[in-house]
């Protein structure tokens, strides 16, 4: 089953073949990739690929990618995630996220990420969630801190030492 979901001013789609356009905008740019994979932007085959394994994977296990969609004009301004860590399924599930540069500093990250944690912990049952991220991306971890998440130290996860967070069904 593929879940949306929805906040006070995004919609959280399903990656779906229509959000082709928007998310290879958002992974085109530079700046969004710095600290995802080995930093290189995205080619449009390896975004059509994204969004194939995607929706396997929300066929699979009934969570994976969504867009993350203005409500008042459509836009797709970024994507978040429920997943297994490394897409490996022995690891823990974390949450993740990713903005268009133009629309950082207006809270939607966290927004779109309350709204995931929410589906992990009540839809999926999970007792707790995990997040990692580059210890340099100081955004991304300005986010795990607002949403309440507590530091495991760097752990080695996507090929190299990334800062891993935890948070506990309350
Ligand atoms: C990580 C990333 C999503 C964080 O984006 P962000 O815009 O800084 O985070 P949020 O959307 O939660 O916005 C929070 C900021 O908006 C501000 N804000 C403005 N209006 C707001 C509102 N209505 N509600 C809440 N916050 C608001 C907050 O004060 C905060 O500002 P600050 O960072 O100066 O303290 C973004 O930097 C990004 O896409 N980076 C590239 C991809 C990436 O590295 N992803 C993480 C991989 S682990």
């Amino acid at each position: 089953m593929r879940t949306p979901l929805e906040t006070a001013r995004l919609r959280l789609e399903p990656f779906d073949e229509t959000h082709f356009a928007g998310l290879l905008a958002l992974n085109s740019d530079p700046v969004v990739m710095q600290y995802l994979g080995d930093g290189s932007i995205a080619t449009a085959m390896e975004v059509q690929a994204t969004i194939d394994s995607a929706r396997q994977r929300w066929d699979q296990f009934g969570f994976s990618w969504w867009s993350i969609i203005r409500k008042d004009n459509g836009e797709i301004i970024g994507a978040g995630c429920v997943q297994h860590i490394e897409n490996e399924p022995r690891n823990p599930v974390e949450v993740g996220w990713r903005l268009k540069r133009d629309h950082w500093g207006h809270g939607y990250a966290t927004e779109a990420a309350h709204a995931m944690i929410a589906f992990a912990f009540d839809v999926l049952g999970l007792a707790s969630i995990h997040a990692t991220t580059h210890p340099s991306n100081e955004r991304s971890i300005k986010v795990v801190k607002r949403l309440g998440m507590r530091c495991l130290g760097l752990q080695p996860y996507y090929g190299t030492m990334a800062a891993t967070y935890v948070l506990k069904r309350p």
